[in-house]
């Protein structure tokens, strides 16, 4: 087995290196070289049901255990609570994350139910910052149960979460909605999660694909730049499923969306904006999934409930590190 580094779209095979020994977020590509190939691969048989027409990611086909990534933005981990907890059980899973032991590359963001995000504000390590779980789509007013953009800053969170399949499917926001918000929070200089994903149905049909690039295009049809966006690929069937993707299933869907923001955006967007992976994300699959190249980090619902485990997926930004 030997380590070798490539470019991007897989081009120049540079040179052999044994140096890397830390991942700070820049475009480095390492591969390991392996003699089996993902021909003989089931899971990778099963890309051809999805739809893949997407160059780059065909191209890397046969490099297996890619342990670096393919963006160069950070490692990205979000905490999504959901609607879940109390005061005091929002406690201890606070103070269980200000002393877990978190690496530093990365960023790290949980979302609180709204009620309960001063508490956390201002009991959590400002190692870790806050995002909400939604936004109104403009100014603050007369729209009873909305929170505004402008309350959100005030409680000093820096994110939202946008386009969650539980708002689009059991709430019923469709991209125009969620593009409108999306804009008018980027306007005010909070940075969204962006969520797309497929359902059961449109994956076992051949549509993930077009299912995920709508609702990128709604996303990018509405904002005025790309700075503050995370990608979150989350298939809604591995939501809260305990069914995750697998690691080449994930990886297929994210190297089309970076594929998709090169050609639709530009390159320089695809290469800087985080995708991270969400859906049944645990302590024990998120190092597997974290090896692929074009995931940089996760989105996590039921395990970021949990202090130490939650720490352990923002750990797995270690699976980037290839040994010296
Ligand atoms: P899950 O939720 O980790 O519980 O599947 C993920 C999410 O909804 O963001």
């Amino acid at each position: 087995m030997a380590l070798v580094s490539t470019s991007l779209g897989g081009r120049a095979v540079s040179q052999l290196s044994a140096q890397l020994t830390q991942f700070s977020g820049l475009r480095k590509v390492f591969v390991r070289v392996e003699n089996s190939t993902t021909d003989s691969n089931p899971t990778q048989c099963f890309f051809g049901n999805v739809g893949s027409h997407v160059q780059h990611a065909s191209s890397r086909k046969g490099c297996r255990a890619v342990v670096a990534m393919a963006g160069s933005g950070k490692f990205f981990v979000g905490g999504n609570w959901k609607c879940n907890g109390t005061k005091d059980s929002l406690s201890k899973l606070v103070s269980d994350l200000n002393s877990a032991a978190l690496e530093s590359d990365v960023d790290i963001v949980v979302a609180p139910p709204f009620v309960y995000i001063d508490q956390v504000k201002n009991s959590l390590s400002d190692r870790i910052e806050i995002a909400a779980q939604n936004c109104w789509t403009g100014k603050g007013g007369a729209f009873t149960g909305e929170i505004s953009v402008e309350q959100i800053k005030d409680l000093d969170c820096n994110w939202v979460v946008l386009g969650h399949s539980e708002r689009r499917h059991i709430i019923g926001e469709d991209d125009q909605f969620i593009g409108k918000k999306a804009a008018y929070a980027l306007n005010q200089n909070i940075g969204v999660i962006a969520c797309i994903g497929e359902l059961l149905e449109e994956r076992e049909a051949g549509k993930t694909f077009d299912v995920c690039f709508q609702q990128l295009k709604a996303f990018a049809d509405a904002v005025p730049s790309w700075d503050k966006i995370v990608i979150a690929y989350e298939p809604v069937w591995a939501i809260g499923t305990g069914k995750v993707a697998t690691p080449e299933q994930a990886q297929e869907v994210h190297a089309a969306v970076r594929d998709w923001l090169s050609k639709n955006v530009s390159a320089d967007v695809a290469s800087k904006t985080r995708i991270i992976y969400g859906g049944s994300v645990n302590g024990g699959n998120c190092a597997e999934l974290a090896k692929q190249e074009d995931i940089d980090g996760f989105l996590v619902g039921g395990a970021s409930l949990k202090g130490p485990e939650f720490a352990t997926i923002i750990n797995s930004v270690s699976s980037k590190k290839v040994a010296a």
